[in-house]
């Protein structure tokens, strides 16, 4: 069987390259919703139902786990999926996401205090601190709604984020954060824009860097879903919607040249 990976769109190739350098040999299924990109735009329902047909294509790739890459289904949609979706339609697979896993390597580091960048939606259904909450209550979270960034990212618009970047920053740093969540798939583009203002002080969390370790301990505590991944190196990517600068896109943010097979999964 396989690892899926599902993102809204192809910022989630970064986490799939990441974790194929860290987990060279498990097979992987990568999905990207193209056609309903971006998310952060849709309601819970549009979320919800997207997120669903993913999952449904993933588990008839045979996906034993599949890591759902994206912040703002793991804010709006995972809950649901793993409550009322996966005892009802595959009971012996598992869904993941990032929020939790993220938020306990800021716990293992030892951080108080800390921020996160989001998108409205992500900011607004208060996932970060609702888990955080549970996990370690003592410690404080500030966040930041940065709506502008994937739009900039996605419009090769990167010269233009810094002024914006010093705006939206500014009211953590003044909170003297000592680490930064970059809760977007999107965001790893910006890391160097980032640190650049928030400065020395501000560790940056990035989920790339993140997520392959936090999934290789999951398999480590979990042998009974990691005996049943095949290991022989094979990746396949898919994509609702496939353009020319999808491709490109595609091979610039996986760091290597990619086939994407389009499926249309909403005829
Ligand atoms: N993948 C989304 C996330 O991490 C960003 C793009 C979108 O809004 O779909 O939240």
């Amino acid at each position: 069987m396989k690892l899926g990976i599902f993102d809204s769109g192809l910022g989630g190739l970064l986490i799939a390259a990441a974790i194929s350098r860290h987990l060279p040999d498990i097979d992987t299924v990568y999905f990207g919703d193209t056609l309903h990109v971006p998310y952060g735009n849709r309601s819970l329902d549009a979320i919800y139902s997207y997120s669903k047909t993913a999952m449904d294509f993933l588990f008839d790739q045979d996906c034993a786990l599949i890591i759902v890459a994206c912040n703002t289904v793991s804010a709006s949609a995972l809950r649901r999926l793993q409550q009322e979706y996966l005892p009802q339609k595959a009971p012996d697979r598992r869904i993941l996401g990032v929020v939790v896993p993220t938020l306990e390597t800021a716990i293992d580091r030892g951080y108080k205090n800390l921020g996160v960048i989001a998108t409205n939606h992500i900011v607004q259904s208060g996932i970060y601190e609702q888990e955080l909450q549970k996990l370690d209550p003592s410690i404080r979270i500030h966040h930041k709604a940065t709506p502008l960034l994937v739009p900039l990212i996605e419009n090769d618009g990167l010269k233009w984020a810094p002024p914006i970047l010093e705006e939206y920053l500014s009211p953590l740093t003044q909170k003297q954060i000592e680490c930064l969540i970059l809760g977007c798939t999107h965001y790893p583009f910006l890391k160097k824009q980032i640190a650049d203002i928030s400065g020395p002080s501000v560790d940056l969390l990035s989920q790339d860097e993140i997520i392959p370790e936090k999934l290789a301990d999951y398999l480590r505590r979990h042998p009974e879903i990691s005996s049943k991944l095949d290991r022989h190196g094979q990746k396949k990517f898919f994509a609702s919607d496939m353009t020319e600068s999808y491709a490109k896109a595609a091979n610039t943010i996986y760091g290597k040249q990619i086939e994407i097979q389009r499926i249309n999964l909403h005829e």
